[in-house]
């Protein structure tokens, strides 16, 4: 290869827009996918088609001169796979995903995604999977099994820390080792040990001071030397600013790849400040990537898979995952045949997904009515919504100038406000009324307190008005939470009879949802994620950045915008100053009430845990058993989750291993097992820069939630296990 050859190999080929050294190859191959590498056709080298995101391969759905479609399936997102608690779902639905990555040309995914959610009003938890790493770094490891298991590949995104999207481009995370380690890196450690990625995606931000992108620490010691990594890394789509950092940080690949950059690897060469040898490691592992693509292999591509029986597998996962948060006086499932009212514009404008690089383009959504089809609807007040929506969206219409509207999606409609009459008309002509809450957020901007993790007036005084004017006839209220994110729940919750948080659930939500709500699939999710009582209560709180507004030029390249004369707070740089305190390690060992805990969700049937019993020894691992069984009137699956608590009891409990039975039939049970090895016992130790395992007495805890332990065992480490690590950041 010639030195030009191998500049060209190490960025890709620009995207559109933004120049690039062969703009054109993005657009040829996969007409919408995120960037492609440079082909080397002297030397047989094919360039190879990324494509973006973590509810489904997202690429331009129509194309030019061309009557076929080229619609993808919008799967929900990675919180609702994840609320499923269920590795094989995942796995599933990535096999599903990865198979229209296949047939539709591509041949890596640009997913899993799964930074941790430090802080609710993150704009992209939605893309991402759990408060916790070890739920996060499982269903990672699952889905990029799935996924790869078609000879694709994948990008697990974002590492690391990247927590926030204000000021994403730049912002330097200041955080102790130990959080790093045990809460923002575990979850990719479990997913390139159990998985194998073929690449790895660095984040925009900074870790201590050095963009990940361009520290050797992170994308070589810890990755390489620590975890036996063998696949690539590229940045994120213009992230870092130092070419020679990124190249001698073992940083392959640089995305989507700019002229300039190409000269300054050339130039850096030439003037003897990148060392070849650097370059040559980077194109060596970038070829042993390309070696095992689809487009090496010339797998002849459809362009036709098979989105029915994928839509059809993306309506089960969705209703696997959905949370049962509420259900009292028998008011789910739905009577056969009840008359249904159905309030809140969301009913009739559902939300499949959220916005930026991870929404899909799909060919239709089921909304809540379609999916309700089976049940006789209020018509009037239906009309009176359609109306209102349709108004409201031909008044709003998506302005093709608007960049940062075409980027962010459009502000959310407003609530309608019903008279009392209206309301009161809906209440004596139907049996059940449902009332619809809907949020949206994305890519580049972080979501805001007021009216969107707080109701507004509107949606509070819908609720309101509607369970008075239900309660007052004897009839019953269900909330439908259609959400990405978490959203303030203690001030309202207990007004309704039932409430089923759907989240995202991609182009199947209605059905999904009607599936529920009939019976006919029981709720088995339960959250990964804390919902706390109010912001105040989120230990990271102080340190997020609330309600803040970004010039285009931040919010879109802020490592190429001047830095401020004095960085700010939360945007230049963000303190992780609570450390471990995410979460439910939080409001757990600090006693903090909270509204709904990490783990809960109900179900419409009930299990009873028995026969718990613990054998082995930290030597070879201890062995974990317990018989669910199902001692409830329905069908229904049952997650069991398995708390330690080491004798430090700070954090007082820590998710170590979890597990779901298959749908038990009443009166069923299944054994579930669990292996704990003294690893998965051990903390990061700050002085000894190890993993240490201290002697002494342990506890493993079964739990329906973190709040609900319905059984203990006691085990004893004898030995202190402890594991060096190499890098310290
Ligand atoms: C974006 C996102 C990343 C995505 C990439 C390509 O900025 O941060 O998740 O895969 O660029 O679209």
């Amino acid at each position: 290869m010639t030195l030009d050859e191998k500049a060209d190999l190490l960025i890709g080929t620009g995207m559109p827009g933004f120049g690039g050294p062969a703009v054109g190859q993005t657009q040829n191959l996969v007409p919408g996918a995120a960037g492609t590498t440079k082909a080397i056709p002297r030397l047989g080298i094919p360039a190879i088609v990324l494509a973006d995101g973590p509810a489904g391969i997202r690429i331009s759905p129509t194309r030019p001169n061309d009557t076929q479609t080229y619609y993808a399936t919008a799967f929900p997102i990675a919180t609702l796979i994840a609320s499923s608690w269920n590795p094989e779902l995942a796995e599933n639905v990535g096999k599903a995903m990865g198979n229209e990555v296949l047939e539709y040309g591509a041949d890596i995914l640009l997913a899993p995604a799964l930074n941790l959610h430090r802080h609710p009003l993150n704009g992209r938890n939605f893309e991402y999977y759990s408060e916790d790493p070890v739920i996060s770094g499982k269903m990672t490891a699952a889905a990029v099994r799935g996924i790869q298991s078609n000879g694709v590949g994948t990008s697990i995104k974002h590492f690391a820390a990247n927590n926030q999207e204000s000021l994403r481009g730049r912002n330097d995370v200041i955080i102790k080792n130990r959080p790093l380690r045990e809460l923002y890196l575990k979850g990719f450690e479990i997913a390139v040990k159990e998985s194998s990625p073929w690449t790895i995606m660095s984040s925009y931000n900074k870790i201590n001071g050095t963009y990940t992108s361009e520290s050797r620490d992170l994308l070589t010691t810890v990755l390489r030397d620590e975890w036996k990594y063998n696949g690539i890394v590229m940045t994120d789509w213009f992230g870092g600013t130092d070419i020679v950092k990124q190249v001698h940080a073992g940083n392959d690949l640089l995305m989507p790849g700019t002229p300039q950059q190409k000269e300054a690897i050339l130039k850096n060469i030439k003037e003897g400040k990148l060392a070849i040898s650097d370059v040559d490691v980077n194109v060596k592992r970038i070829l042993e990537l390309i070696l095992k693509t689809p487009k090496f292999k010339k797998y002849p591509f459809s362009n036709k898979p098979d989105l029915k029986a994928h839509a059809a597998i993306a309506r089960q996962a969705a209703a696997e995952g959905m949370i049962l948060l509420k259900n009292e006086r028998q008011t789910l499932p739905l009577n056969p045949g009840a008359k249904i009212a159905a309030f809140g514009v969301t009913s009739y404008d559902f939300v499949a997904g959220g916005t930026g690089s991870g929404d899909v383009y799909e060919a239709y959504v089921v909304s809540l009515l379609e999916g309700l089809a089976g049940y006789p609807i209020d018509d009037k007040l239906s009309r009176r919504y359609k109306e209102y929506v349709t108004g409201y969206k031909e008044k709003h219409k998506p302005d093709p100038n608007n960049i940062l509207e075409l980027i962010l999606g459009k502000p959310r409609m407003p609530e309608l406000v019903l008279s009392e009459k209206e309301v009161a008309e809906a209440a004596a002509a139907t049996d059940l009324a449902i009332v619809t809450i809907g949020r949206n957020s994305g890519e580049f901007e972080d979501r805001k307190t007021k009216g969107d993790f707080y109701l507004t007036d509107e949606e509070q005084n819908l609720i309101s008005a509607v369970t008075q004017a239900y309660h007052s006839q004897g009839k019953k209220v269900v909330v439908i939470l259609n959400i990405g994110g978490v959203i303030e729940t203690a001030s309202w919750k207990s007004k309704p009879d039932a409430i089923l948080l759907a989240w995202q659930a991609g182009q199947e939500g209605g059905h999904s949802v009607a599936d529920i709500l009939s019976g006919h699939v029981t709720p088995s999710g339960k959250l990964t994620m804390t919902f706390p009582n109010d912001l105040s209560d989120v230990a990271s709180n102080v340190n997020f950045p609330l309600d803040v507004k970004l010039s285009f030029q931040e919010m879109m390249g802020a490592n190429m915008a001047p830095a401020p004369e004095v960085p700010r707070r939360n945007l230049d740089f963000t303190h992780y100053d609570e450390n471990l305190y995410v979460g439910y390690r939080d409001y757990v060992t600090h006693k903090k009430p909270v509204s709904f805990p990490f783990g809960f969700g109900l179900s419409y049937t009930t299990f009873s845990y028995e026969n718990v019993k613990v054998s082995g020894n930290s030597q070879n691992g201890f062995n974990l058993t317990v018989n669910v069984k199902n001692t409830g009137k329905r069908k229904g699956k049952e997650i069991v989750q398995v708390y330690r608590s080491t004798p430090d009891n700070d954090p007082q409990k820590e998710l170590v291993a979890f597990a779901k039975t298959r749908e038990l039939a009443p009166g069923e049970q299944e054994t579930l097992r669990f292996k704990i090895t003294a690893e998965d016992l051990a903390s990061f130790n700050e002085a000894g820069n190890c993993w240490l395992t201290k002697p002494g007495a342990y506890k493993l805890l079964l739990g329906k939630s973190v709040d609900e332990i319905v059984a203990s065992q006691s085990v004893e480490v004898k030995n202190k296990l402890e594991k060096p690590l190499i890098a310290r950041f």
